[in-house]
């Protein structure tokens, strides 16, 4: 079926100059890049974003971290998109995660995993309009 889904380049591939190559790996992986922006999200932006980890122990370290400096956030098409995403970006801990995968190759730790991907449609959906309005949403 085909879907979408939402693609962030965390901030610290930003701040290790990955956008480039991360957006190349999006592309041979023929997703449809449907929308595109660059956003320093505040702590409370990044707190809302990740709403369904609140309470959790890592919840105050992980929204500090994606609010320390610009992401890249992209809305991508495809078959299957949320799970095929997932697979390219390969499992949370980077050191679980399988070769060949954009978190074993890029990520340092559990937090600083580089990419993050919608886990279900319903997340997609509230990831998507979280930052894109219809205006900003390509064909
Ligand atoms: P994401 O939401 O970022 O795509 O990652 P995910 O589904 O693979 O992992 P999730 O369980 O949703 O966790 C969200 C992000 O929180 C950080 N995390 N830290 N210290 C820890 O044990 C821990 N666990 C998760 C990671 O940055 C993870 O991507
Ligand atoms: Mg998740």
């Amino acid at each position: 079926m085909l879907e979408r889904t939402l693609a962030i380049i965390k901030p610290d591939a930003v701040k290790r100059g990955l956008v480039g190559e991360i957006i190349r790996r999006i592309e041979a992986e023929r997703f449809r890049i449907r929308g595109l922006k660059m956003v320093h999200l505040t702590k409370g932006q990044a707190e809302e974003f990740y709403a369904v980890h609140r309470g959790k122990p890592f919840f105050e370290s992980l929204t500090t971290f994606m609010s320390s400096g610009p992401c890249v956030v992209l809305l991508l098409e495809s078959e299957s998109a949320i799970s095929r995403w997932r697979e390219v970006m390969g499992a949370t801990d980077p050191a679980r995660a399988a070769e060949g995968t954009i978190r074993r190759q890029f990520g340092t730790t559990i937090e600083r995993n580089v990419v993050h991907g919608s886990d279900a449609p319903e997340t997609a959906a509230f990831e998507i309009a979280y930052f894109f309005n219809a205006l900003e949403i390509i064909g």
